[in-house]
């Protein structure tokens, strides 16, 4: 049973990334850093110890670290008991802490799962599963898992507490950077920066705890001058002159409404490969339909700018 799951693991790691890959774009912008395809050439990576985190006791190998099976749960105190298919996965869906971490706060090529509603997260479970929602990773996960395993997961993940996750720094430049094995942009071992352009480039504060999946350790996001009040005008007064901002749905903070759910402190790459789905109908659930023309006219300089004010916000 157990090497059933390790080979369907497998198959699903190598048939299918672990992070969304860049789908083709109606209209040609390079919309490739948001979507975290590992670099071909890695650095070479030096024989390491056990992996220790600040705040933990606990140690584990590399290998032990990067077990989709079987992800570190560094600070089991932080959190309430975790369900199976959180720490261990159920039948092929891989484990949900492995991307996602034990904090629910994940990294920029996953999402950050915290401040959902019950009955969001399981719509969200049902449209990965029929197909109305289209990405990597997650459909196969979601049709793996069972009806009882997915509330249970939808209901811890609705437990655990939003914290500001990511930095926002608005600048001309941002660190060289290269995409490792495990889909996480991190600085260049040689150090040294380069011109940001039209991109948000996300970093974890601490490369080493990020690689860890250390629980309690953010990322900063560079992001060109001046987005973050651009952001926060299209937000409250809408795209494309529409005259409805997100926050008439979304609430003022953008902290959710309804079945809005909450923006704020939103991983913001997580925010433009919504966008971009929504806009192609990748992402075309019953409840995302109505706002699908507000984001219709948003260009990639837009999708920054709202994905910049959106992480500036404090997560409620
Ligand atoms: C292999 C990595 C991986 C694992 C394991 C994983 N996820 Fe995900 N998950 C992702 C990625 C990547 C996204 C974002 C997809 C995108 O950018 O469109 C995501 C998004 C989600 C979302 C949507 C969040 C939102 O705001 O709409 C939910 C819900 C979710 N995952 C639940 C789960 C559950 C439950 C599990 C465990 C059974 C799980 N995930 C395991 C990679 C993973
Ligand atoms: C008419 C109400 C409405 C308006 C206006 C609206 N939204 Fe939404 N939005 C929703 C609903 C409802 C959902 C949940 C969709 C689902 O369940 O898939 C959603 C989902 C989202 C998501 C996905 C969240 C996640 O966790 O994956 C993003 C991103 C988003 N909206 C951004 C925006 C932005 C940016 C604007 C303004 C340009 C906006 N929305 C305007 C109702 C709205």
């Amino acid at each position: 049973m157990r090497n059933c799951a390790r080979i369907s693991v497998f198959v699903l790691l190598f048939s299918s990334p672990i992070a969304a890959k860049p789908r083709p774009q109606q209209a040609g912008p390079d919309l490739s850093w948001a979507y975290n395809a590992p670099d071909k050439t890695q650095p070479a990576r030096e024989e390491e110890g056990p992996v220790h985190v600040p705040g933990s006791n606990k140690a584990y190998t590399r290998a032990q670290v990067n077990d989709v099976m079987n992800p570190p749960d560094w600070i089991p105190d932080a959190h309430a008991p975790a369900p199976t298919a959180i720490l261990h996965g159920s039948g092929a869906a891989i484990a949900c802490g492995s991307c996602h971490l034990m904090s629910g706060l994940g990294h920029p090529q996953s999402a950050n799962l915290t401040g959902l509603t019950v009955a969001y997260f399981l719509q969200q479970m049902a449209d990965f599963k029929s197909g109305a929602r289209k990405t990597e990773a997650m459909p196969g996960i979601a049709a793996a898992l069972n009806d009882e395993d997915t509330k249970k997961a939808a209901e811890w993940f609705a437990s655990l507490k939003p914290k500001p996750w990511t930095r926002v720094v608005e600048s001309d430049t941002a660190p060289k950077s290269y995409v490792d094995a495990e889909f996480m942009r991190v600085p260049a071992p040689g150090g040294g920066t380069e011109p940001l352009g039209e991109r948000i480039i996300e970093v974890p504060e601490d490369t080493a705890r990020a690689m860890s999946r250390d629980p309690n350790s953010g990322f900063v996001a560079y992001v060109p001058k001046g987005s973050i009040a651009r952001g926060k005008e299209l937000v409250e007064n809408g795209i494309g002159g529409i005259g409805v901002g997100c926050t008439s749905c979304h609430g003022a903070s953008l902290e959710g409404m309804g079945q809005a759910p909450s923006l704020a402190g939103m991983t913001p790459l997580y925010m433009v490969r919504q966008i971009v789905d929504i806009q192609s109908g990748a992402r075309a659930g019953n409840l995302v339909k109505p706002m699908i023309v507000f984001v219709k006219k948003a260009t990639v300089a837009d999708m920054i700018a709202i994905a910049a004010y959106a992480a500036s916000l404090s997560p409620r």
